[in-house]
């Protein structure tokens, strides 16, 4: 049988090598994509940049809480059809949830009791999963919660976790790369007194900046090129275009002091390695789940599709309206101008939090996860997705340690990194390949990224029942079943 498989995906990936030779490149024409920039992150020797004029950053709205009592909160959210300019002159269509192009950030308080009236107006079935959240299974918003065109969805939600930057985006069953690619993705902040103590920047969009990080291929007629190749379904769909919180070539003015970025990679499938321009170091102080114990001080930063990383860079030693750029891969995507005095006075607080480490001897079962096969045929130990069959069963409260490793793609076509994430719950890495994970790694996480031949250990107290999805977070991977489910009882 298992014999079998392997010549299927042999024969698989002959067929998606040949495709890939006559295909493969055809796409990237650069006389296809006028006036937008032209960086190619998985390809830099390509790298050409065609000048778009700069446009101020947008900063997404906070949703407005409809409801008075301070221990709860309602808020409405639709998922919609719209149009958007990226392209100058060019109407690209687009999905935005109340609005056009990606969504509001909704922020609550640890402990309370959220409602979210979630309508669709779009013609096509849509979930909403927020991911990073820990609840139960019934309003995690998986491809089983689906809401038809025209209904509205409201799932309550006690908000039972640490201070943190997570998110929301759709799930429905092999549309989720599709719609997320369309502009349906938005944050989900999480304040706590953790939060409020700490002596770090925290005014919403004026020194707390959330950066949603994605990249888009352009149709040349502005339209989204959402036409999956033979490239598209090994690899995902890496655009070649970066925007940042849905703007292309964006800037931002900021006082010359400390400013908190809030990193959100929303992208379908790329893997960013983002630093400044001017090589200047910053510090790490969350990850997925909320903040590190310290601050991490780095001076780049990668981030897998689907992760998120707060840092805190200091402006100050800019010179009045000296602009730093962000750079992926050495290429430069958005502007920092710094304004106004310097305000130096500003020091970093040497501890963020206290987190208390899961202990290995709590395990009550080992799992692993074996990222495996390619293009078509991505799967996790061995199966594809698989709607009506639960992979595995867990007991609710139980600790349990879950090996991940990635054997996918081996051989003749080498391997690719997949970022592995689970629902509903937020771990602790013990260790990558045995060793210890880096200072980024060493606080609460719901995606991680899985090199080839590695294997990463990640622990966990799985605290909430239902039913639940762990997939890798490329999104044509998962569309394509790199998918699983896990029941909690
Ligand atoms: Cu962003 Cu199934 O998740
Ligand atoms: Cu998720
Ligand atoms: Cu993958």
């Amino acid at each position: 049988m298992k014999k079998n498989f392997d010549i299927l995906i042999a024969g698989v990936v002959i067929i998606l090598g040949v495709f890939f030779l006559f295909f493969g490149h055809v796409r990237d024409m650069p006389g296809q994509l006028p006036n937008i920039s032209m960086n190619q992150p998985s390809d830099k020797a390509d790298n050409q940049t065609i000048e778009t004029e700069e446009s101020p950053l947008p900063i997404p709205p906070l949703l407005e809480d409809h409801n008075p009592d301070p221990n709860k909160a309602e808020f409405h959210l639709t998922a919609q059809n719209a149009t958007k300019e990226f392209v100058p002159g060019k109407k690209t269509e687009t999905m935005g949830y109340n609005g056009d192009y990606l969504g509001p950030v909704i922020r609550v308080r640890k402990g309370e009791e959220v409602t979210v009236k979630v309508k669709n107006e779009l013609d096509d079935i849509t979930t909403i999963h927020w991911h990073g959240l820990a609840v139960d299974g019934d309003e995690d918003g998986g491809p089983h919660s689906g809401i038809q065109p025209g209904e509205t969805w409201s799932p309550q939600i006690k908000i039972d976790q640490p201070a943190a930057t997570v998110w929301y985006h759709p799930h429905p069953e092999q549309q989720t790369g599709k719609q997320v690619y369309k502009g349906l993705a938005g944050l989900f902040l999480i304040e706590d007194e953790v939060s409020d103590d700490l002596d770090i920047p925290k005014e919403y969009g004026v020194d707390d900046i959330p950066l949603v990080i994605q990249n888009k291929r352009f149709n040349s007629d502005g339209s989204f090129d959402y036409d999956l190749g033979m490239r598209d379904v090994m690899n995902g769909l890496q655009g070649n275009t970066m925007l940042v919180n849905g703007a292309v070539n964006p800037f931002l003015e900021v006082s010359r002091g400390m400013v908190r970025l809030r990193l959100l990679n929303g992208s379908n499938a790329s893997v960013y390695e983002l630093n400044f321009s001017n090589n200047q170091s910053f510090h790490q102080i969350a990850s997925d789940g909320g903040f590190l114990e310290e601050p991490a001080k780095m001076d780049k930063i990668v981030l897998g599709p689907a992760e998120r990383a707060e840092i805190l860079i200091d402006f100050s030693k800019l010179k009045k309206d000296e602009t730093v750029q962000l750079e992926n891969n050495g290429s430069e995507f958005m502007t920092f101008k710094a304004k106004g005095e310097s305000l130096e006075n500003y020091t970093i607080p040497s501890n963020l939090t206290s987190i208390e480490k899961i202990d290995p001897d709590q395990t009550v079962k080992t799992r692993d996860f074996v990222f495996e096969g390619m293009g078509p045929m991505v799967n996790i130990n061995g199966k594809q997705f698989d709607i009506d069959r639960i992979d595995e069963e867990l007991k609710i409260n139980d600790t349990e340690i879950w090996e991940v490793s990635n054997e996918s793609g081996m051989g003749m076509m080498g391997g690719m990194v997949h970022p592995f994430h689970a629902h509903g719950v937020q771990f602790q890495v013990l260790d990558r390949d045995g060793a210890s994970p880096p200072a980024g790694e060493t606080g609460w996480k719901d995606t991680v990224l899985v090199n080839p031949e590695e294997k990463v250990r990640l622990i966990a107290t799985f605290k909430h029942p239902g039913d639940f999805m762990y997939h890798c977070h490329i999104l044509e991977h998962e569309d394509a079943g790199m998918m699983g489910q896990f029941k909690v009882e």
